[in-house]
């Protein structure tokens, strides 16, 4: 069975093809850096606009990568939310014509439930139940995974999200958008025990970041951003160490209260290489097994959306063409 799977809920166009739920026949996905990159954050009109030219064009070259032809496409997946509305109606609109025309089932996907199936296409599937953290741009969420028809949050971040922590705090720090790959690549040199900046609310199980990207703006107003290479460093692996203490403590203590010994990790965060490193040592020493979505799909990707457009199918759901974006909804299944 082939899934096209289409994701354009924010600032990348991105179309999968998907065999079996498992096998990634092509996966081509267009960024949107450039669009946005001099307005030091994404405008929504523009995301929807460079959307509609490049959806095409990327369906054209993943079924010439698949060696596929548009007929033999068995069902079409494709998000419906949440994200910018401008952006999702671009790749749902599409969804329901390809739905339409070559008469396949349109499966609607919420992005967070793509997410958390890209651990899916790692080379260790999760093993229920689980518990899914999803640590994106938009979502600190924590997840109760008792199986794919049963997924309760459990825990979450009251304001800002860990993506957006990195993002603001590279901003502050003068690097650039987006600020997570920035402040990992330039953390690899530094000393994280430089500045010791608070880990936010301790005793909660749930998440907070925005006084974190205060006491960054508190210290760079004392002392300036730094000039030289070796301090700047050591302040982006200062201010990376407290977010990644944050989401592991939070992560141990929601382990010791459910139970549950197997986590998975997905969204853009979890490509960050010391919180994969330091969960992994973390989770080895709690004996619980750590299933990590591939680097290349923790962030935004339509072959999460096609995998997890497939799980629904197995299971006979399917969405009917009236089917609408709708720009914020909780991921809450329960069968
Ligand atoms: N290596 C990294 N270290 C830390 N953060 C990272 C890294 N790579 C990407 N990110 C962050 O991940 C975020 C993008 O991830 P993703 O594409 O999953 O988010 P999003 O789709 O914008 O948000 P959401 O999925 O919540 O709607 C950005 O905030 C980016 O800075
Ligand atoms: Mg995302």
């Amino acid at each position: 069975m082939i899934i096209l799977g289409i994701e354009s809920s924010c600032d990348d166009t991105s179309i999968a093809l998907l065999r079996d739920g498992r096998d990634i026949l092509s996966l081509q996905t267009q960024s949107q850096f450039e669009v946005h990159e001099q307005y030091g954050g994404i405008v929504p009109e523009l995301a929807s606009r460079s959307h509609v030219m490049n959806i095409l064009p990327l369906l054209e070259k993943a079924l010439t990568e698949a060696q596929i032809q548009i007929q033999d496409i068995d069902a079409i997946a494709v998000t419906k939310g949440p994200g910018l509305i401008g952006s999702l109606l671009v790749g749902l609109s599409f969804a329901k014509a390809l739905a339409f025309s070559l008469k396949k089932p349109l499966i609607g996907v919420h992005h967070i439930e793509g997410h958390l199936m890209a651990s899916f296409l790692g080379d260790k599937i999760p093993k229920f139940p689980f518990l899914g953290f999803v640590t994106s741009g938009g979502h600190t969420h924590l997840y109760k995974v008792e199986n794919l028809s049963d997924i309760q949050a459990i825990a979450w971040s009251i304001d800002d999200a860990a993506g957006e922590a990195f993002d603001k705090g590279a901003k502050l720090l003068g690097l650039g958008f987006p600020g997570g790959p920035l402040i990992d690549r330039l953390s690899q040199s530094g000393d994280p025990s430089f500045v010791q900046f608070p880990r936010p609310m301790p005793h909660s199980e749930h998440f907070s970041f925005s006084g974190l990207k205060t006491s960054l703006a508190t210290w760079i107003q004392k002392h300036g951003i730094p000039k030289d290479a070796q301090t700047l460093s050591n302040v982006a692996a200062s201010y990376q160490e407290a977010i990644v203490d944050s989401l592991i403590s939070k992560l141990k203590k929601a382990i010791t209260k459910t139970r549950i010994n197997n986590l998975v990790l997905c969204g853009g965060v979890a490509a960050n290489s010391r919180l994969r490193s330091k969960l992994d040592s973390c989770m080895n020493s709690m004996k619980v097994e750590l299933f990590l979505s591939p680097l290349k799909l923790c962030t935004d990707n339509a072959a999460m959306i096609a995998c997890a457009g497939f799980h629904r199918l197995q299971r006979g759901e399917y969405s009917e063409l009236t089917l609408d974006a709708t720009p914020y909804i909780p991921l809450h299944v329960e069968s």
